[in-house]
Parts: structure tokens; C-alpha cells; sequence
């Protein structure tokens, strides 16, 4: 187990309704809100109306940025750190998935930065301080709602990077389940990907004996397991919501990370496709992971593998390598059980940019992973297993 220090910060509504909460989490922070949103879900499915009546209610002044999209834009940061300081707001309301509220953070500190704020996700700067925010989750993917990351796209620039302090952890966060029903099936599908991605990465580490963070790592993926496909296939069923919110919250709020040295290869991979080809992150996430753990399968690596088969996929009765192997296999059944995609051609990918792609991480990071280190002709290798 290695050292760590853990705070968590963010007060946690949970369940039905629990936007009768809102107006009193928000009042200690201020009385001017921005509430950001996406491309129009929360106000096609009555959300957006229940948050500005629960703040009408407690006299709550509220202003509106509306549009952010998927992989969000550095552009719409920009203009969204313009509308909040024009109204001298005190607080920023995410309503919505990942990309809201990783947009929402960016907001929340380059509200206060002079120069070019892509510096920032470029060489990790500190930031000093940054706007309180909260959310209200209506997508269970990234864990964003209870984690100090935030992953925004120059899209000039071709680049998507994350930046993270613990500074942007939202102070609360509304995780309504019932406000995932509408969730279409593949954007499910893509969070479900996206939230045991989170687990393998952490899950996968050079770091011996972290019984603690790893027996809650394999209770998530079996959550995930067992209820992701219920989850897909009956999008009203409020067990399978309610399981898979938490477990995307509780897969990236840094409890199982807590003591591991972490991978986070595939994602790096991933945001590199995202960057350019405007991909959902689960979906490439669902392609490469696979692939990954297949290249990272050695010698060295197979007790890892097989641990995992073990107690994951309760696989019995075969040779550590036997079990190593199959339980990269159960992997991409489970990915294949909710009709993600396998290949990069699939979603249109072909061979242009991948020695381009490795190559800019390894300008970027020099090598990626900590599991398994990649340099570049690792990564292009691996981009190329996946095409
Ligand atoms: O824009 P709207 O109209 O809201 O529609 C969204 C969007 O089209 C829709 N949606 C969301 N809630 C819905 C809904 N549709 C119907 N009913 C609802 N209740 O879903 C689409 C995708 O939304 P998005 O926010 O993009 O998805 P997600 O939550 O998967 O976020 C992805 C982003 O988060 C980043 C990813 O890279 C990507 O940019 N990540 C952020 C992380 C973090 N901050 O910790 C970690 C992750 O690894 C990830 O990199
Ligand atoms: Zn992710």
C-alpha cells in the first residue's frame, strides 16, 4: 500500500427527489448561480424546470448558459467564463453528464485566470483557487459529480487533455437515479464502459497488498457486471439506475485509487481518438480496453490477470495463465453483451492517425502507464491490435 492523503469533499443527495435539497446545499456558497447544461436533454425531460423552480422557491437568483457539447470545447469554456463574470456569479450549477460538469470546472477556476487558460491542461499548473460548484448527475459514466477532473478538447489544436485539483470537487452533487431513465441505450452503454474502465485502471497496479481499495474495486465490477446489462435493457428499472450511479461515482472519487500506484493508459489512448475523430469516450474506451489488457498480459503482469479472472469472473479449475486469458475474454463479452463496438473501424477509424496520435503522447507524457509503461511503438501497436 502506498502513502496518500483522501479528502472528500462533496456532500452527496442520493436518491428520489432529492432536488428538494437543492436551494438550501446551495445557499452557503452564494445567491447568484449559473446553471450550465448540455444540448437540451434536461429541458426536454422537465429537469432543467425542477431546478429553477427549487431555486425560485429559496430566492435563489439563477442566470443561463446553455450548449455544451459532448467532448466539451475549450471555446464553450471561454465564453461560459465570460457570462459568469459579467453577472459576477458565486456559484456554477452542472446539470448534466461529464461534459457539463468537466466544463463547469474549467469555468470555475479560469474565471480567475489571466493568460491562455490551455496552459493549464497542458503542464498541470496549480491553480490557486476556484469557484464553489455543484451538479445534478444525469448520466452515470465519468464520476466527474465527485472528483476534481476535468477534460476539455482544443479543438484548433486537435487535443484533449485532463486537468485536476482538488479544488474543482463539485460541494455537492444531486445523483437522482429516476434522472438517468432517458438515457438513451447507447449512451448507457458508453457509461457502463466508461465506469468499469475507471476500475481497471486503478485496479491494475505495480502496487502490492491494497486489500482495501482492491476487494471494493471487484465488489464495483461485479455491481457493474450484474446490473450494467439490466441497466441497457430496461432503462426504467430504478435497482439497476440506482446500483450503476453509485458505482460510477464510487469508481472515480479516488476510494479506490486511494494507496495504488494507477495505469490510466487506456484512457490517455482513448482521449487521443476523442480528440480526433469526436468519439463518446465509453465507446472508444470499450474498443481499446481489451486490447490493452491483451498487450499488457506478461510474465510479469499474469498474477495480476489472474487475480482479477479469479475474483471477478469466478473463473475456477485453470492454470493461472488459462485464467489470465479467459478473463480478457469475459471482458469483451460483457462489452459485446451491450453492443459496444470491438474495432476502430467500427466507428470509422482507420490507420491515418495512429503513429500520429502515439507520437503526441509521447510529446505530451513521454511514456503512459504505470502498470504497464508504453512508449510510443507501444501505443501505435496497440492502436493497430484494435483496428
Ligand atoms: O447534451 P445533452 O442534450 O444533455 O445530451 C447528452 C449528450 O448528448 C446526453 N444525456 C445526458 N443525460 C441525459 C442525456 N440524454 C437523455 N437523458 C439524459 N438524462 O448524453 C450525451 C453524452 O453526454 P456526456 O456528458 O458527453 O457524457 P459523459 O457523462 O459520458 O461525459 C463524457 C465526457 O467526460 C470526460 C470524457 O472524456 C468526455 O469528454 N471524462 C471526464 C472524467 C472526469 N471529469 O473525471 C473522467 C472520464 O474518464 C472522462 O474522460
Ligand atoms: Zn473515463
Amino acid at each position: 500500500m502506498e502513502n496518500f492523503i483522501l479528502q472528500l469533499p462533496t456532500r452527496i443527495y442520493f436518491g428520489k427527489n432529492q432536488i428538494e435539497n437543492l436551494g438550501k446545499a446551495i445557499r452557503p456558497y452564494g445567491n447568484k448561480v449559473l446553471i450550465v447544461t448540455g444540448k437540451g436533454s434536461v429541458k426536454k425531460y422537465g429537469i432543467f424546470d425542477s431546478v429553477v423552480d427549487y431555486l425560485n422557491k429559496d430566492g435563489i437568483k439563477w442566470f443561463e448558459y446553455s450548449g455544451i457539447c459532448p467532448n466539451p470545447r475549450l471555446s464553450s469554456v471561454t465564453e461560459g467564463i465570460k457570462i459568469a463574470r459579467e453577472n459576477n456569479i458565486d456559484f456554477i450549477l452542472a446539470l448534466g453528464g461529464g461534459s457539463v460538469i468537466d466544463a463547469v470546472k474549467a469555468m470555475a477556476f479560469g474565471i480567475y485566470v489571466e493568460g491562455d487558460l490551455w496552459d493549464y491542461y497542458l503542464e498541470d499548473r496549480r491553480i490557486e483557487k476556484a469557484l464553489p460548484i455543484g451538479t445534478v448527475l444525469t448520466l452515470s459514466a465519468t464520476g466527474s459529480e465527485m472528483n476534481g477532473g476535468s477534460v476539455i478538447t482544443n479543438e484548433d489544436k486537435k487535443q484533449k487533455y485532463p486537468f485536476f485539483s482538488y479544488k474543482l470537487t463539485p460541494k455537492i452533487s444531486i445523483l437522482d437515479p429516476t434522472y438517468t431513465f432517458t438515457v438513451p441505450p447507447d449512451q448507457t452503454a458508453y457509461g457502463i464502459a466508461d465506469i468499469f474502465s475507471h476500475i481497471l485502471e486503478q485496479y491494475f497496479s505495480p502496487t502490492c497488498g491494497a486489500w482495501v481499495p482492491d476487494r471494493i474495486a471487484e465488489a464495483l465490477m461485479k455491481t457493474v457486471i450484474h446490473w450494467g446489462p439490466i441497466a441497457y435493457k430496461e432503462p426504467k428499472n430504478y435497482i439497476a439506475r440506482a446500483n450503476i450511479m453509485w458505482a460510477s461515482s464510487m469508481a472515480l472519487n479516488g476510494i479506490i485509487g486511494a494507496g495504488k500506484i494507477t495505469d490510466w493508459a487506456t484512457h490517455l489512448m482513448e482521449h487521443e481518438l476523442s480528440a480526433y475523430y469526436d468519439i463518446p469516450h465509453g465507446e472508444g474506451l470499450a474498443i481499446l480496453q481489451p486490447y490493452w489488457m491483451e498487450f499488457a498480459l506478461d510474465e510479469e503482469t499474469i498474477n495480476s490477470f489472474d487475480t482479477y479472472g479469479r475474483n471477478v469472473w469466478d473463473i475456477n479449475g485453470m492454470s493461472d495463465e488459462k485464467t489470465a486469458r479467459e478473463s480478457i475474454v469475459r471482458t469483451r463479452e460483457f462489452l459485446d453483451s451491450l453492443d459496444l463496438p470491438s474495432h476502430l473501424q467500427d466507428v470509422g477509424i482507420d490507420d491515418k492517425y495512429l503513429k500520429e496520435m502515439a507520437e503526441n503522447l509521447e510529446k505530451r507524457f513521454n511514456t503512459i502507464g504505470r502498470f504497464k509503461i508504453l512508449k510510443r511503438d507501444d501505443i501505435e501497436k496497440i492502436y493497430r491490435m484494435a483496428l
